[in-house]
Formats: C-alpha cells, sequence, structure tokens
C-alpha cells in the first residue's frame, strides 16, 4: 500500500471515534471524515452494494481527490471501508477523479480518471485527464501497470487533453464498454464510447452526443443505460444558461432520453429531461440491482452555492437511492423500496379542510417520509411549512393557477446570502397534486406525482424546528400520512 494510501486510512480510523453519530442525517449517507462529492462505482458486488465517493479527509473543502468507500445490503444502512485510492501515481498526481465500478468474475474493477499535473520544460504547466484502471477484492485495489489505459490522443481531433473524465463501465457479452466526458473542438461537452475486449486495451468507438453550445459547456458524470424501451444518456452539464424552469443555471444534470443502435454505436436523442430541480443536486450515478431494478444516487449539493455549517467534521451526503422507471416518456424516480422497512409509526388524515392554517396531531419531526395528496381548484395557493419553530421554517408552495411548485429555504435559518428558491413545473390531476416527501436532519426531496418530477434541498435549520403546517383555499383539502424513518 502507498504512504499516501496509508496515511488517509490512518487518518480516518482515527478521526471516526472522534466525529461519531449524533448529528448526522439519519438515513442519507454522509462521508466520516472530510471533503465528498460525487457518488463513484455505484455497484454491486458479492451480494452487496458498494458507494464509492470524491473524497478528501483531511478538510471539508475540495482537495487532492481520494476515493471514499462504503458498502451497504438495502441501500440505507452503510458501513464505511477504508479509502479506496489515493492520488498515488505519476499519472494521478493531482488526483484520482470521479469513476465506476463492476463485478467481473471474482475481482472488483474499478475505473476511474487520473489527472495528471506537470511543470513543462518551458515552465508552463500542464493537466492530463486520462482513465486508468484498478483491480480488487472489495477492499484493496492495485492499480493496473498499463495506466492510464486511455489517453486523450484516442479522441478525435480538436477535442480537449484537459477535460475528459468521469468513465462510467459496464459489461455486455463478454465485452468492456465506458462513457467518460470530454469537450469537442468547440469547447462544448461530448460524450464517448470505448470498448475493451481485456481491460489494458480499449479502442474509441464513436461520440454518442454533444452540446454544440446548446446543453452547456463541458458534460460530466456521465452515465449510458437502458431503462424500458429506451435508452438514457445521463450528464452532469456545466455552465448551461437557465432555460425557462427545465433547467437552472450553472451546473445541471439531465436525462437524455433516447434510442440506441449497438451495432454501429449510435445514440439518437429524442428528448431531455431535467434530473432534478432542487438546489442541490449534481453528479449522479445508477447502478443495476440483482432483481433488475435501476437505482440513482446524486451528491445532494451545489458547486455554486455549497451550504455546509462551519465546524461540521465532515461536509458530504448524497441523496435517498431512487429507482427509475419510465411512464408516458418520462423518467420517473421513487425512493428505494427498502426504505419502507425503516418507516414506524404511521399517522393518518383524510379530508382535512386547509381554509385556515392548521397542523395536526403527530404530523411534526424532522426525519419523516410524509405522503400528501392536495386537492382543489384551479386557483390559490397551498403552503406546506416543515422543519418550523415558528420564526424558522422552510416552504413548499403549489400555486394552482400557474401549476408550480416553488421550494423556498430563505427562512431557514441561512446566514449567508445563499440562492434560496427553486420552481418547477407541477401539474395536478383533476386538482389533485401528489407529493411524498423525505425530510432528514438537512435534507428535503419531494417527489411529485409518483416521481414524474424530483426536487431535492439543503437546510440546516436547528433540528428543534420540527412543526409542519398547511394552509391553502376553503375549497383544499388534504390527505396526509407521515411515518417516522429511524435507521
Ligand atoms: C463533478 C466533478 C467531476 C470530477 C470530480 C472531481 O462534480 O467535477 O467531473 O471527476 O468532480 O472531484
Amino acid at each position: 500500500m502507498s504512504k499516501l494510501l496509508e496515511m488517509a486510512r490512518n487518518y480516518e480510523r482515527e478521526a471516526a471515534g472522534k466525529t461519531g453519530d449524533q448529528k448526522r442525517p439519519v438515513f442519507h449517507f454522509s462521508n466520516s471524515v472530510g471533503w465528498m462529492n460525487d457518488p463513484n462505482g455505484f455497484s454491486e458486488y458479492k451480494g452487496e452494494h458498494h458507494l464509492f465517493f470524491q473524497y478528501y479527509p483531511y478538510a471539508t473543502q475540495w482537495n487532492s481527490m481520494h476515493w471514499g468507500h462504503a458498502r451497504s445490503r438495502d441501500f440505507i444502512r452503510w458501513e464505511y471501508l477504508p479509502a479506496a485510492l489515493a492520488p498515488d501515481c505519476a499519472y494521478d498526481n493531482f488526483g484520482v477523479f470521479s469513476g465506476s465500478a463492476i463485478e467481473d468474475g471474482d475481482r472488483q474493477v474499478l475505473i476511474y480518471t487520473g489527472v495528471e499535473e506537470k511543470i513543462l520544460e518551458n515552465g508552463e504547466k500542464s493537466i492530463r485527464q486520462n482513465q486508468c484502471i484498478a483491480i480488487g477484492d472489495g477492499i484493496d485495489y492495485q492499480k493496473l501497470e498499463q495506466n492510464p489505459v486511455v489517453s486523450a490522443d484516442m479522441l478525435p481531433e480538436g477535442s480537449s487533453r484537459e477535460d475528459f473524465r468521469d468513465p462510467k463501465m459496464w459489461k455486455e457479452d463478454g465485452r468492456y464498454y465506458m462513457v467518460a466526458g470530454s469537450r469537442s473542438g468547440d469547447g462544448s461537452g461530448q460524450i464517448a464510447l470505448f470498448y475493451a475486449d481485456t481491460l489494458g486495451e480499449w479502442r474509441f468507438a464513436g461520440i454518442l452526443d454533444r452540446s454544440e453550445n446548446k446543453c452547456g459547456k463541458m458534460w460530466e458524470c456521465p452515465d449510458f443505460y437502458p431503462l424500458a424501451d429506451k435508452q438514457i444518456l445521463m450528464i452532469s452539464p456545466q455552465e448551461m444558461e437557465a432555460e425557462g424552469l427545465e433547467f437552472h443555471s450553472g451546473n445541471n444534470t439531465a436525462f437524455l432520453i433516447g434510442s440506441y443502435e449497438k451495432r454501429e454505436f449510435r445514440f439518437k436523442r429524442e428528448n431531455i429531461q431535467s434530473v432534478d430541480y432542487g438546489l442541490d443536486f449534481y453528479a449522479p450515478q445508477t447502478m443495476l440491482t440483482a432483481d433488475g431494478r435501476r437505482v440513482m444516487i446524486g451528491w445532494m449539493q451545489s458547486w455554486d452555492n455549497p451550504i455546509y455549517p462551519d465546524g461540521q467534521p465532515w461536509s458530504g451526503m448524497m441523496t435517498i437511492p431512487r429507482e427509475l422507471s419510465l411512464r408516458n416518456g418520462r423518467v420517473c424516480q421513487r425512493p428505494v423500496r427498502e426504505l419502507d422497512a425503516y418507516r414506524k409509526n404511521k399517522v393518518s388524515y383524510q379530508d382535512v379542510c386547509m381554509e385556515k392554517e392548521i397542523s395536526l396531531d403527530g404530523i411534526e419531526g424532522r426525519c419523516m417520509d410524509l405522503e400528501l395528496r392536495l386537492k382543489g381548484g384551479s386557483c390559490g395557493k397551498d403552503r406546506i411549512r416543515l422543519a418550523s419553530d415558528g420564526r424558522l421554517y422552510s416552504e413548499i408552495v403549489y400555486d394552482r393557477e400557474e401549476q408550480v411548485l416553488t421550494f423556498d429555504r430563505t427562512h431557514s435559518g441561512l446566514k449567508k446570502d445563499t440562492i434560496s428558491t427553486r420552481s418547477m413545473k407541477a401539474e395536478s390531476i383533476n386538482g389533485v397534486l401528489d407529493l411524498r416527501i423525505l425530510l432528514d436532519r438537512y435534507s428535503v426531496e419531494i417527489f411529485v406525482n409518483g416521481g414524474e418530477r424530483v426536487m431535492t434541498s439543503l437546510i440546516y435549520t436547528p433540528y428543534t424546528a420540527a412543526q409542519i403546517s398547511f394552509a391553502g383555499s376553503k375549497k383544499t383539502y388534504l390527505d396526509v400520512t407521515k411515518y417516522e424513518v429511524y435507521a
């Protein structure tokens, strides 16, 4: 084991005793210590789910990237494992960036972006991003001697040599495939496809899709998978300009929905949909479970507006893992069914009039799975206040006329001038809007109409603010079911 990896493992082992569990999210994954961003290597290995992540153990800010590691049997309870990779080779000295993992016979294969920084003879700094492989047993990994196995020189002419990253690998009919993000000659994103018969020898197959400066600049963290009768190319574009309520400015995430001609390596995009409409969601990745579910997890944070309290020894959280499905041409998401086993103490009310602001006995708390049906007409606004103590609160507002749902954390106790509201389309069906809200210590995930649209945001309101209230018009009625969630 390299000195750097040993140091990281020793550090996290010592830190683990000190950070404790006390103020952690209850049913969302958070890193044990230091900084965490993208999920990496989300996959099955020997009957368990593995989650790796972009990681800097020594501070709660982004720095020289390692891979952290955890595993779970049910996506809810996670066991921390020792750091898997450190930036300990010349070709990854600047960081082991995002990538993926597969189970390959007995072994677990990781593929990641090695970032190399060099000072050239003329004194200039050179950065190169190339794809590298490490093979292991679920705990320890050996980097391949042939690394890097895919270099940016294999991309079409004009492609960037600096921005080429985040390989997502799969194996099909005995062959390895991977997609990776890159920048084409026009400076904007493209997704390259490669294949290999052995892990050390890869070939460029083609470009699956490109931004052409219409859908942001660099495309990060691609994933490519079939879903029902469609093929999904999932991307995280940088530097987008806002587009209606579909995309906000800056870093976004998108499902490119289309069809795939495998033999010609040709992807045809038919539609584009935002993955998540909230304030804090990026770099999602999927895995296929043994029982055939496509499950996605994302990083719950924003690069442009990161919020986490000073002094907290860890700074990253992941979303609840979500099962994907296709309905009426849209990719829908629902929390993994494993969460159901952690729901306790059901409290339920039917047909409650929302004319006056109301609170309901037992509908309160900070860790819950809340199912709501808002039944009303075509005008007025429905409001749900949660994580409230009267002074501090976060609010979900449904505008019936506009058919728009807004999340607003302006009064959640933020002490910085951070973006605090985001809105998305939310269509009621015959006046009925279905919401499922997962509320954990620091996060609010809102699933609308069976996960047709999802909104993920962070709040850092003191844990004692636990009231919930509802308000609408005299024509609005509410069905509500609340479960506490313990994990
Ligand atoms: C996305 C990203 C990836 C990169 C990683 C570095 O959030 O920028 O493209 O591999 O983070 O930590």
